[in-house]
């Protein structure tokens, strides 16, 4: 059974690249790596022991794409490429709305040409917009409030006239909430570019030294302790939903949205207390504005996942900081350098902090 995976050299595909090499599918990996790095596949193949085929190519060129299909018997695809920062996206929509709905459209229309139907999209949370009620079900109004959001709101509904004009194809859109934590080895995990947006890489780099502190972005929210409360989920929870939603594509026809998500909140100082357990570091913060755009409180119902894809998230904080640690320890630099080399000189983390290797 062969897997296009679109983007799977960045952090959720190559995750889940591992997954499902792991459980003897042949995967096909189609990537322009413009925010990530050949090394991360070096690695999903040093933790599975096997190799795959990769087409570093762009979605926008139409005609590479017709080339990997007529190089290679597809059976379905896991499309995870695309660009996905919601502040660059403000900055730069028409790149935003280029590289992801062109993109995805030519995509889709070389798999029809190939009678390739089945299809497992990554969309996001922030479909729903700035909702107030929580738990988000899938039936909650959609009303994305950026760029980003509203690329994935958008390629839903392409999605959807798609099904609706063949009735053969077979789509999974899966909303991830916060995805977070790293590969048990150490070997793959996030690697963002410059100064992280988001709140895990930030705490990472504040632990390992590189950044001061944190900024948390406002105290005074209506919540336990008046942080942001987001349902953060493991990446390898994440990818095995992957494999869940693969196997829903590939047993029955139609379109449908997936929470994939914990169904838990946790708080941002929950979050810097857990990461202070797991390295055994401090993490010193300030409490500054509100980040524009931030919603209260935001977590899943994930009851849809568990009902239709018999998949639900199995790590819990505890896991997903202390993976993250072994990631940032290990890799300071990301995959800017390998990793024998960034290791070289290193004490083992268990020495270093206490804290046990899986
Ligand atoms: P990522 O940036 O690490 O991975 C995306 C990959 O797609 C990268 O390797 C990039 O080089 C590749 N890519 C981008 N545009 C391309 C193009 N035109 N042609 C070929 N390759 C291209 O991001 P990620 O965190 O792994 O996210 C994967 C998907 O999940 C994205 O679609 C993202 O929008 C979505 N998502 C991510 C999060 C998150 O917090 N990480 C949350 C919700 C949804
Ligand atoms: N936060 C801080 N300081 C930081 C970074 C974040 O206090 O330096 C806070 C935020 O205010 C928020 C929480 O930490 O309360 C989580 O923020 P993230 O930026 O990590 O995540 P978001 O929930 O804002 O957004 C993420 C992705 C979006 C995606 C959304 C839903 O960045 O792309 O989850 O899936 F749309």
């Amino acid at each position: 059974m062969a897997i296009l995976v679109t983007g799977g050299a960045g952090y959720i595909g190559s995750h889940t690249c591992v997954e499902l090499l792991q459980k003897g599918y042949e995967v096909i990996i189609l990537d322009n790596f413009s925010n990530s790095n050949p090394e991360a596949l070096k690695r999903v193949t040093a933790i599975t022991g096997k190799d795959f085929k990769t087409y570093n190519a762009d979605l926008l060129d139409k005609q590479t794409i017709i080339q990997v299909f007529s190089e290679n018997e597809i059976n379905a695809v896991i499309h995870f490429a695309g660009l996905k920062s919601v502040g660059e996206s403000v900055a730069i929509p028409l790149q935003y709305y280029q590289n992801n709905m062109t993109g995805t459209v030519n995509l889709c229309e070389v798999m029809s040409w190939y009678g390739v139907k089945k299809l497992v999209f990554s969309s996001s949370a922030t479909v729903y917009g700035a909702t107030d009620k929580v738990p988000i079900d899938e039936e909650t109004t959609l009303g994305a409030i950026n760029p980003y959001g509203r690329t994935k709101q958008m390629i839903e509904e392409i999605l959807g006239d798609l099904f609706r004009s063949d009735q053969a194809w077979s789509i999974a859109m899966l909303r991830y909430f916060n995805p977070i934590g790293a590969h048990p080895s150490g070997l793959i995990g996030e690697d963002p570019n410059g100064i992280p947006n988001n709140l895990l890489p930030y705490i990472s780099q504040v632990a390992a030294g590189s950044r001061q502190r944190l900024s948390i972005f406002g105290d005074d929210y209506a919540t336990k302790d008046g942080t942001g409360v987001r349902d953060y989920i493991h990446v390898v929870d994440l990818a095995i939903g992957h494999l869940h939603a693969l196997e829903k594509v590939q047993s029955t026809q139609g379109i449908d949205a997936f929470n994939l998500g914990t169904g838990r909140g946790y708080s941002v100082l929950e979050m810097v207390r857990a990461f202070e357990k797991a390295s055994m570091k401090s993490i010193p913060y300030t409490i500054e504005r509100r980040r524009p755009g931030d919603a209260a409180v935001c977590f899943a119902n994930p009851e849809k996942a568990r009902n239709q894809l018999n998949w639900q998230a199995n790590r819990g904080i505890d896991v997903m900081c202390e993976d993250t640690w072994r990631w940032q320890y290990y890799n300071p630099v990301g995959y800017k350098e390998t990793f024998d080399k960034q290791i070289v000189g290193k004490t083992p983390l268990h020495q270093a902090t206490g804290f046990l290797m899986p």
